[in-house]
């Protein structure tokens, strides 16, 4: 059997990278599976990309499509004009894509139209909301997918009202946890000090760091979702916010995703933090640097759908600054870790206080037990399409 596997964006590289791993436990057996990665290239700078292979042990990737960045439709119309020619080219059996990304959408239109299976790792989430380009992504994916291996059973509900047969869909648990189960010993052994000098914005005020030890608490924040950093008023509604209540509280640490950096400066609100010595402005950091970051503060803000499922494992609690999600297994009513704020002030202030004072409250949801990349090799060769 012969599988072309695609990444394209920071997220996807920690479902990759378990599913690779569980191929090769599996060709150790009897039954051979060639494996092509697919990197599109969306995200190419050393620390969105690069460094998340070294990090992971992710093989360096057969082929690099070399997209950049571009508009939604630049994107995903160059992805699929050089996808269609790795497709002719190697004529896989499978496609398996991965999470929500322009990568995930282009590299699954295309194969079908060559005639190829897909295969999506992560199905069936679904926020509702049509503004955001990850929900159109997996609804696309979704529709099209020959074989859905599903997170979690709010996601399986989801697909059962769709209308999707049962024999299309599988419930596998949480590919990321897999990643994290991997990843957390050696995450342990990390130091606070060495995260944020190795990391450093210098542009940002440094004082102050070495004082942060390893015991004392901060808030980890992180933004970079278009409803957040895209509008000045949001933008700056949230930054008075963090240079005032939040501050007067505790150390911020913002590991910043190139979207946010150049919106601060171009919205003029960029001195405001980084002249704040409370504020640690960080570049991009590494995957287990995120998660000791996260295992490490006393609460985190953000809109990552990542970091809210990594806040449920580790219980830190998570207030993320979105209305809707479409991972509602990571909330507080389902036994998570997470609470919807939005971008709303006086939501997010009122959950600030009450998280300041909550315990950690670490939860797995069905499934999510570091196994999945197995079930998910397993179900592709076991598929039968009638
Ligand atoms: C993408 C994904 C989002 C995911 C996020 C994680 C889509 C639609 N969105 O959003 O789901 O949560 O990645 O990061 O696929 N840039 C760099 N270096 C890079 C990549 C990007 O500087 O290596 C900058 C560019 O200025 C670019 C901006 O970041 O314009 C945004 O990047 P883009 O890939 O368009 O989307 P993300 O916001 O990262």
């Amino acid at each position: 059997m012969k599988i072309v596997s695609v990444v394209g964006a920071r997220p996807n590289f920690m479902k990759i990278a378990p599913f690779i791993r569980a191929i090769d436990k599996f060709n150790s057996g009897q039954r051979k599976i060639e494996n092509i990665l697919v990197h599109t290239g969306q995200h190419y700078d050393e620390r969105m990309s690069e460094a998340f292979f070294r990090d992971l042990g992710i093989p360096e990737p057969e082929i690099n499509l070399g997209i950049g960045s571009g508009t939604h439709a630049e994107q995903v119309g160059k992805t699929m004009i050089e996808f269609e020619k790795v497709l002719r080219q190697h004529n896989p059996d499978w496609v398996v894509v991965v999470g929500d990304v322009n990568a995930t959408l282009a590299c699954s239109v295309t194969a079908k139209k060559e005639n190829v299976k897909v295969c999506h790792i992560e199905a069936g989430l679904r926020s509702g909301d049509m503004t955001m380009p990850e929900e159109i992504n997996r609804l696309v994916t979704d529709r099209l997918s020959d074989l859905l291996l599903v997170p979690d059973e709010i996601s399986l509900a989801n697909l059962r009202a769709e209308g999707v047969p049962e024999k299309r869909m599988k419930l596998v648990g949480n590919i990321m946890i897999d990643t994290l189960n991997a990843n957390i010993k050696e995450a342990r052994r990390i130091k606070l000090i060495d995260i944020i000098e190795n990391n450093f914005n210098h542009e940002s005020f440094l004082s102050g760091y070495k004082e942060i030890g390893n015991k004392d608490r901060f808030v980890l924040l992180t933004l970079h979702r278009p409803s957040n950093v895209d509008k000045r008023e949001v933008l700056e509604a949230l930054v008075s916010f963090l240079t005032g209540e939040v501050v007067r509280a505790m150390k911020i640490i913002w590991p910043m995703h190139p979207r946010t950096e150049n919106n601060l400066k171009e919205f003029g609100l960029w001195e405001k933090i980084c002249c704040n010595s409370e504020i640690f402005v960080l570049h991009p950091v590494s995957y287990r640097e995120s998660i000791r970051l996260n295992s490490l503060s006393k609460v985190v803000l953000t809109d990552s759908g990542g970091l809210q499922e990594e806040c449920t494992v580790l219980g830190t609690p998570c207030i993320t600054l979105r209305f809707n999600t479409e991972r509602p297994v990571t909330l507080r009513e389902h036994g998570g870790a997470s609470v919807l704020t939005g971008s709303n002030i006086g939501a997010i202030k009122r959950e600030f206080r009450k998280a300041v004072k909550a315990g950690q409250n670490p939860h797995r949801p069905l499934l999510w037990d570091g196994r999945t990349a197995m079930r998910c090799v397993k179900a592709i060769v076991n598929f039968r399409s009638m």
